[in-house]
């Protein structure tokens, strides 16, 4: 491992250790905190090992038309940013990253905003923006000669690790609520091989019985408290800034369940700026489902100091999380670029989803709440009307189907939830309709769309 390019510093009492010497469970033997990865060479300026900004620019647009596989990926075409691996040669990559950045034009008309455009990380190989960091923490572990990994999970998290174990010939272990992740996911762990446990618990019950696992047996923990995950995470975050021309824009918008990629996107502008890529960071904002908003509640009632875990409830299940890990760092980014973190209604969430749809893109449902969240800031007046905002959309329509057609079918919400917005909702509904086999009860049906 290339320890003397990088080591990890606790998030909590700032003490470093070597990448080799984390515990099983990634929390500091001193503190009980999370680490994040480090860079020591790159402080000092005018140093040895200090990335120069224009020369990777050049490269990394260079590598964009190379065949080669490591620089077909979207992560590893930054690896200069991560150096993280003893050697190359061991990264597994499926040719993750390098996302669609689409404009969403009708979003932007509605809301008077000069231009949104959407990060689709749905568009990655496991149709989540869990692949981005996979295939960084699932390289340490194959480094490491570890033959088993795992992780608690949502549905993402597992669909993700499933497919990078198996194509680097690991065994994968995952633990997920019962019940409680969209089928199109589970699915996923299947077809890729994983051994798959339902626990009676939620998410933040399958992490705890996870973190006790991995003390007890040689297993690789691939949760996002494993702080390679974040370093793969956080090239959207190079990737937007590229495409930008090496601007960034006025505000990020990200979903926040666990809280890892909010950190990680953040850790990401933040190094660049460090680093002269960049001139500062966009504004961050951390959207959660009102459910399931326990960094909402802290901000609030402490300004991020301290966070009172929540029992989370939403038909958004990839966020239904009450006890996020990354909350401190999710809190610091927030507060360092200036962002804001607030909280959308399930309603709210199924309008925004059904808009996304419509611009022809479509996403899972914890990705609109970063539009749900877009038109709250919007009207409390936070975000101008000549800035630039990118959502992050976080997973593929088709991971949750039964979420689409439910809302669709008019079978997703409860009147209580659609009060007030019943016309909005039915705008947007488009439900398969069952006809008589005939030309003419097809024209007829379809008169009634036309005008
Ligand atoms: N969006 C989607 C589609 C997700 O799957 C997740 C998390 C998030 C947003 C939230 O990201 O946790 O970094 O704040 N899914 C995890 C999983 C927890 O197990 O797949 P976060």
């Amino acid at each position: 491992m290339n320890d003397n390019l990088h080591q990890l510093r606790c998030f909590g009492c700032g003490s470093r250790i070597a990448g080799a010497e984390a515990r099983p469970d990634f929390r500091c033997a001193q503190c009980g905190e999370l680490f994040e990865v480090e860079y020591p060479g790159w402080s000092q300026r005018g140093g040895h090992d200090r990335p120069n900004p224009g020369a990777l620019k050049w490269l990394w647009r260079e590598r964009r038309c190379s065949g080669e596989p490591l620089d077909e990926s979207g992560v590893w075409r930054f690896r200069e940013l991560l150096p993280i691996l003893e050697n190359f040669g061991n990264a597994v990559s499926l040719r993750e990253g390098n996302t669609p950045l689409y404009r969403l034009p009708r979003a932007a008309k509605a809301l008077g905003i000069d231009r949104i455009f959407a990060k689709h990380q749905g568009m990655n190989p496991t149709s989540s923006f869990k692949d981005t960091g996979m295939t960084a923490a699932l390289s340490v572990a194959k480094e490491r000669g570890f033959e088993w990994v795992a992780c608690a999970s949502t549905g993402n998290t597992s669909a993700a690790m499933a497919a990078y174990a198996a194509r680097a010939g690991l065994r994968s272990l995952v633990l997920i609520p019962e019940g409680k992740i969209a089928w199109g996911k589970l699915s996923q762990a299947m077809d890729y091989g994983a051994v798959t446990y339902q626990l009676k618990a939620d998410f933040d019950g399958c992490l705890n019985v996870l973190t006790e696992i991995v003390k007890q047996a040689p297993i690789y923990l691939l949760n996002s408290v494993n702080p390679y995950r974040l370093e793969g995470q956080k090239t959207p975050a190079f990737e937007i800034a590229e495409a930008m021309d090496w601007n960034v824009p006025d505000h990020l918008i990200v979903p926040g369940g666990n809280l890892g990629n909010s950190s990680a996107l953040g850790k990401g502008f933040r190094e660049m700026r460090e680093l002269g890529l960049v001139a500062r960071m966009p504004k961050i904002s951390v959207i959660q489902a009102a459910g399931a908003n326990p960094l909402v509640q802290s901000i609030a009632k402490s300004h991020g100091a301290t966070l009172e875990p929540v029992e989370a409830h939403t038909r958004a299940t990839a966020i239904r999380i009450g006890n996020p890990a990354s909350w401190r760092k999710a809190a610091k980014v927030i507060e360092e670029s200036g962002g804001w973190c607030l909280d959308v209604t399930e309603a709210e969430i199924a309008i925004a989803k059904a808009e996304i749809g419509a611009e022809g893109l479509g996403c899972e449902p914890a990705s609109a709440v970063t539009l749900a969240g877009l038109k709250k800031l919007r009207a409390q007046g936070v975000v101008r009307p000549g800035e630039t905002v990118v959502l992050v959309l976080t997973g593929h329509t088709l991971k949750d189907a039964d979420y689409t057609i439910d809302f669709h079918r008019g079978a997703l919400l409860t009147e209580d939830e659609k009060r007030g917005l019943e016309t909005e909702i039915e705008a947007l509904r488009r439900n398969a309709i069952t006809l008589d086999a005939t030309p003419a009860a097809v024209l007829a049906a379809l008169e009634g769309q036309v005008g």
